[in-house]
C-alpha cells in the first residue's frame, strides 16, 4: 500500500501560481544559501540571495548558479557581465533575515547592503566587495553564460579566484565544515534550515 500523495503533472499545472512554485522548487531538496555581491562602473554595490551556486570542477576550480530568465532587470548578472567579476558569500543562520531582504526588486540606485545592513568589505584589491558577516567567501571571475531553449533560464559559469573560510571550519584534509560556521541551508524559496553533519566517509570503492 503507497501512503504517498500522487499528483501527476497535469493537475500540478493546474495549481494555483504559488502553491505550484512551492511544490516544485522544494522537492528537489536542500539548496546552498549564498549573497551574490557585485559593484556597477558607476560604483554602486548591489546584493542578491541565490541558492543556485553548485562546484563545476575542481580543477580548475569553477562553479555555477543558475539566473531567472534575462526578460527583467537582474542587477547581479548585468554587474557581472560589466565588471567581469563577482563575490559569492554563505549565509550564517544569524543573517538569514537580512539575506532574505535581498531579494526584494530594489532600483538600480539602492544597495542592499544599504538596505539591510550587510557589510561590504573590499579584500585583495578584487573589484566585487565581499559580505563581512559571511565566513566562507569566494572571489569569482565570469567565464561564459549557458542558455536553456527549454525555458530561457541562464546558467552562468565562473571561475573561483580567492577563497577566504574562517580557520576553525577548515580541516587538515581541505574539507569545509560548514556545519562550525552556523550555514544555513534553503528549502524553495523561503525555508530556511540549520543543516547538521553526521558523518563522513571513506572513498568509495568497489
Ligand atoms: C531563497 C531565494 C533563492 C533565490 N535564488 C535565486 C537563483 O538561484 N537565481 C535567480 O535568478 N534568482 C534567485 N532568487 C531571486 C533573486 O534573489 C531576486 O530576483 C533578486 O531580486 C535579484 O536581485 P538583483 O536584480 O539585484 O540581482 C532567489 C530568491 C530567494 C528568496
Amino acid at each position: 500500500m503507497n501512503d504517498k500523495k500522487h499528483f501527476s503533472i497535469e493537475e500540478v499545472e493546474k495549481f494555483e501560481k504559488y502553491t505550484k512554485i512551492n511544490l516544485i522548487n522544494s522537492i528537489s531538496g536542500f539548496k546552498s544559501a549564498n549573497l551574490l555581491a557585485t559593484k556597477n562602473k558607476k560604483n554602486t554595490t548591489n546584493l542578491a540571495i541565490f541558492n543556485s551556486v553548485c562546484h563545476l570542477g575542481s580543477a580548475p576550480a569553477m562553479i555555477h548558479f543558475t539566473l531567472r530568465p534575462h526578460t527583467v532587470a537582474r542587477h547581479t548578472y548585468e554587474n557581472i557581465l560589466e565588471s567581469g567579476y563577482f563575490t559569492i558569500n554563505a549565509i550564517t543562520t544569524k543573517i538569514i533575515e537580512k539575506a532574505h531582504q535581498t531579494s526584494a526588486k530594489y532600483n538600480n540606485e539602492t544597495s542592499e547592503f544599504d538596505a539591510t545592513k550587510l557589510s561590504a568589505i573590499y579584500q585583495d584589491g578584487f573589484f566585487a566587495p565581499y559580505v563581512k558577516e559571511s565566513p566562507v567567501q569566494l572571489g569569482c571571475k565570469y567565464l561564459n553564460t549557458y542558455k536553456i531553449e527549454e525555458n530561457g533560464c541562464l546558467i552562468v559559469i565562473a571561475a573561483i579566484e580567492h577563497i577566504y573560510v574562517t580557520e576553525n571550519m577548515l580541516s587538515k584534509d581541505g574539507f569545509v565544515d560548514l556545519e562550525k560556521g552556523n550555514i544555513a541551508s534553503i528549502v524553495g524559496l523561503d525555508g530556511y534550515y540549520k543543516p547538521k553533519k553526521l558523518t563522513r566517509f571513506p572513498y568509495a570503492r568497489p
